[in-house]
């Protein structure tokens, strides 16, 4: 996507950040959902462009903003819009590392419109491309990411979301000798941080959310990462009333695996983060002299590029310290 088109949606992860960040450690995820959503649909309001929400906050009977078919913008150009306006809702809350607001905008038609239910994921760096695969056993794709990376198997790290539905993948990366990295909250960036260097992540595994795995994808699809994902209705209490649902409108097999270009049918998308809580990618609001400063990643499939801007943006007294 241009870079002037791209300013327009750092600027709304910007506002997204900076009015969650006011929740960060006061225990309150739902007022910090909030706060990021109603930030980042106002800021998405006051551009020139039509904007369509394809991943957001819910189907319109359940979400006031955000939701799924929203209209946004004030005409133009036609942009499908992924959102998770504040993923890590209780990282922000317990101030916990790596709480993200996310945006991912690509041509209409382009992103997969994902079902609300789990999905079982696997991504990993370039060097990985093609080598793993989500039907593989986790063995065969730790081993698969050794070779790709030149390292041993005992050194391989494989992130994964902590939860009990993940004892057996968890025991399995350990049976075959790589290391485990737990997460609380997060896998946006679990995923896209095996594209990170400084995280030391090497592979991520394990069921999140679908719609944050489209946002992943997206970020991972722009730097020439891997990402795979299968949806999974089965570990979802409402999945089956889900997956009638997500029959009516599938535009993909909901039992097949699905690949880079199924999720994201575009080589013109692109992903962008901003901080909310200090993490390995980018660092979190943070205020000092009365000014506030963002950090946001941005991975634009246009020129493979990844940018990190450093804002600085007017505080309560008005002024710019940098
Ligand atoms: P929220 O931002 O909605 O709190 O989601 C955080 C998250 O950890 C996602 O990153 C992940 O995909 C999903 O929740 C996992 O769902 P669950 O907590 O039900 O296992």
């Amino acid at each position: 996507m241009q870079a002037a088109r791209i300013m327009e949606f750092i600027g709304v992860a910007e506002k997204a950040a900076i009015a969650s960040a006011e929740w960060n450690g006061k225990g309150d995820k739902v007022s910090a959902d909030q706060a990021a959503t109603t930030a980042m649909r106002d800021a998405f309001n006051d551009i020139d462009f039509s904007g369509r929400i394809v991943i957001g906050e819910g189907e319109r009977d359940e979400a006031p903003m955000l939701y799924i078919g929203e209209e946004l913008g004030r005409g133009g150009e036609g942009i499908d819009i992924a959102v998770d306006p504040l993923e890590g809702t209780n990282l922000c809350a317990y101030n916990k590392a790596n709480a993200l607001c996310t945006i991912a905008v690509a041509p209409r038609g382009s992103l997969l419109f994902a079902p609300d239910t789990y999905m079982w994921k696997i991504a990993a760096g370039p060097e990985c491309v093609g080598k793993i695969d989500i039907e593989a056993t986790p063995a065969e794709n730790i081993k698969a990411v050794a070779e790709a990376l030149g390292k041993s198997v005992n050194d391989v790290n494989v992130c994964v979301l902590d939860r009990e539905r993940h004892a057996d993948l968890i025991q399995a990366c350990r049976d075959a000798g790589a290391r485990v990295r737990l997460i609380d909250d997060g896998d946006v960036f679990g995923a896209i941080a095996t594209a990170v260097p400084n995280t030391g992540i090497d592979l991520y595994m394990g069921a999140g959310g679908a719609p944050e795995g489209v946002l992943a994808c997206t970020g991972l699809k722009a730097i020439g990462g891997m990402f795979m994902g299968k949806l999974a209705f089965d570990i979802d209490p409402h999945g089956v009333e889900k997956r009638a649902r997500a029959e009516k409108t599938a535009k993909v097999d909901l039992d097949a695996p699905l690949t880079m270009d199924m999720l994201v049918r575009s080589d013109d998308a692109a992903f962008i983060a901003s901080g909310v809580t200090d993490g390995e990618m980018v660092s979190g609001v943070s205020k000092a002299d009365g000014s506030i400063t963002t950090e946001t990643v941005v991975m634009n499939a246009l020129d493979r590029t990844v940018r990190f801007i450093r804002t600085c943006h007017r505080g309560e007294k008005g002024l710019v310290r940098f």
